[in-house]
């Protein structure tokens, strides 16, 4: 494990907040993980397990550890004719496994092209995006416990997923890190093209192919979101509100071009980009905190902003939302202190 004390944070968290943590602990193998268990680190001061840190902000120095996984390799067993099971250590980088398993032939991942993070921090938060969640592909989270060092497998169920949450952001939260996640991939891809304009745009670079769909998602996020190697952000801020029935008809009345989509919950899932913009905000910059020009949902640093004034901006958004539609956004980003 190496160990860095008082350390910038700039480069562990993708909106680029320059904080410093007291410790910051770059676990290589299960076993430095095991070591945490009854460390100065876990027992006594406060501690932060993240990966890329493309989630949270940071609104101050942290006055504890944060514990990055760097456990990295992939390998994948073939089962049966049509499927293969694809081991990723925690701290390989996301978009390096989805194209790993793309350039093989293995579907699945291919519509999480390029979501910046780990594939340790994909089931903490459920990662989604144009119709597929990678809930629908996990087939277990083998994780260490930093309390008492023991190494657990969560089948998908024990995760308990839902919509961009998982028990560990919830009753495990804090209790493991991460060390490796199994996905079961299909090598006769069946591919998911729920999001309007996706197969569209795989036709257009010369038919369905996974490598095709990687490139037609790639192509689709470059439109809309900013690359945090540019632009500091941590994609969408806050999640899409669920409402109740007489709220979606409400506003279909006062809005006729307002978009919704049926949520299994019975209710309608507003998008909270839509939202944003109706009230103003698109494009909209204070100092160096802004809101992307292209995507109302996305909160972004253009060089120097401190967290406090991201969150600030997000407080503001979240009010004038809150007045103007009665819809209360909640927050994507966890917000760390
Ligand atoms: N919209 C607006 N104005 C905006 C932004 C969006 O009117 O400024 C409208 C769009 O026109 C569209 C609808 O809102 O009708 C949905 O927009 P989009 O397809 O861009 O997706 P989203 O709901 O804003 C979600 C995920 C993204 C994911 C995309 C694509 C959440 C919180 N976000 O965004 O995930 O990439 O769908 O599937 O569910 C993330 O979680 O960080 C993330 C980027």
């Amino acid at each position: 494990m190496q160990i860095y004390r008082n350390i910038s944070l700039k480069e562990h968290n993708t909106f680029g907040i320059d904080v410093k943590t007291d410790v910051l602990l770059l676990i290589q193998t299960p076993e430095d993980a095991a070591e945490l268990a009854g460390s100065s680190y876990t027992a006594r001061g406060k501690y932060l397990i993240t990966g890329k840190g493309s989630n949270l902000l940071y609104l101050s120095d942290y006055r504890g550890t944060v514990i990055k996984s760097c456990i990295d390799g992939i390998i994948a067993e073939k089962q049966g004719d049509d499927s293969v099971v694809v081991r990723a250590g925690s701290g390989t980088d996301w978009d390096t496994l989805v194209g790993w398993c793309v350039s093989r032939g293995y579907g699945g991942l291919e519509n999480l092209s390029a979501i910046p993070g780990t594939a340790g921090a994909a089931p903490v938060q459920n990662i989604g995006a144009y119709g597929t969640e990678v809930k629908d592909v996990i087939e277990k989270v083998r994780a260490v416990s930093v309390t008492d060092g023991r190494i657990k497998e969560f089948s998908a169920g024990d995760c308990r997923f839902a919509y961009r949450d998982s028990v560990f952001k919830n009753e495990e939260k804090g209790k493991w890190l991460i060390a490796e996640v199994w996905f079961r991939l299909s090598t006769r891809p069946l591919f998911s093209f729920g999001y309007s304009g996706l197969k569209e745009e795989a036709e257009r670079l010369g038919g369905v192919t996974l490598a095709n769909v990687r490139q037609a998602v790639i192509n689709i996020r470059g439109r809309k979101l900013p690359d945090p190697a540019n632009t500091g952000n941590a994609g969408s801020f806050f999640k899409n509100p669920v409402v109740a029935n007489e709220v979606a008809e409400m506003l279909r009345s006062r809005y006729p071009g307002v978009i919704l989509y049926a949520d299994p919950s019975g209710g309608f899932k507003v998008p909270a980009g839509w939202l944003i913009e109706q009230c103003g905000w698109k494009g909209r910059r204070t100092g160096d905190a802004g809101v992307w020009e292209k995507q109302a949902l996305v909160l972004v640093n253009y060089g120097k902003a401190t967290g406090r004034e991201i969150f600030e901006l997000s407080e503001m958004i979240r009010k004038s939302v809150y007045e103007k539609f009665g819809i209360a956004l909640e927050r994507e980003v966890e917000i760390v202190e």
